[in-house]
């Protein structure tokens, strides 16, 4: 099976030295990236910033920003047959990019922010070949918030986390996920190692892949 995953954060650049971005470590999506090639498949990794080591055998697409990540992901999404978008790409970027370095002075400053495009609800909706997961990041309400993300975002999966835990999510090495199906089923997870979550997240999605390819939809 050809895998596209897509880890890390992306940075939206305020001026030649200056960025907004998030704290994601890229971990969750490295972890995925590992355990597919380890089951056999193939992998293109498109990642945002992150310092962590790529597997190997992966073809890895380095990126920056959230248009970057964008492009990257419409080029080679036909050619693959799971998309995980792990990514956790920034919702708001500067509306204007300094190309000067913004001086300090006494007052005030203000940023003015403009939605980044959803990368996840631009895909086409119709005839795709390929299953597309989404990650939810939630602090509050994670079932419903993450139901609402499947239906808006036209998911087949959902694996939603609760990134206000310390010990768990962002950052973390641990993870506790709960994974949400289209036709309304929910699986949760303990809390484990990303790498043990990781491979078995690998083997749901190959097989609702499977499933779908044999007209058993999920
Ligand atoms: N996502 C995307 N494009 C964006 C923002 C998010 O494709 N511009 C994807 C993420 O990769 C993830 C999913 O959408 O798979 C949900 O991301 P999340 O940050 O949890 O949710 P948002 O849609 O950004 O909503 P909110 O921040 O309000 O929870």
């Amino acid at each position: 099976m050809r895998f596209l995953v897509t880890a890390g954060p992306t940075r939206e650049p305020i001026d030649p030295v200056r960025y907004l971005s998030n704290r994601s470590s890229g971990k969750m999506g490295y972890a995925i990236a590992d355990a597919a090639i380890e089951a056999g498949h193939n992998v293109v990794l498109i990642s945002g910033p992150a310092n962590v080591e790529p597997p190997r055998s992966a073809e890895l697409v380095s990126v920056s920003t959230s248009d970057e990540m964008f492009d990257a992901v419409h080029e080679r999404a036909r050619d693959c047959d799971v998309l995980v978008m792990c990514a956790a790409v920034a919702d708001y970027k500067p509306k204007q990019f300094s190309k000067n370095k913004i001086k300090k002075h006494a007052a005030n400053l203000s940023l003015e922010l403009v939605p980044t495009r959803d990368i996840l609800a631009s895909l086409s909706k119709e005839d795709r070949h390929y299953i597309v997961v989404g990650f939810a990041a939630e602090t509050e309400n994670v079932e419903a918030n993450a139901q609402k993300k499947l239906q808006e975002k036209n998911c087949d999966i959902v694996v939603a986390n609760d990134v206000s835990r310390a010990d768990s999510g962002m950052e973390s090495d641990e993870n506790e996920v709960t994974i949400l199906f289209r036709n309304g089923e929910i699986k949760k997870n303990s809390r484990a190692p990303k790498k043990i979550v990781a491979r078995e997240l690998i083997k749901i999605f190959a097989n609702v892949y499977e499933k779908r390819l044999t007209k058993k939809i999920v």
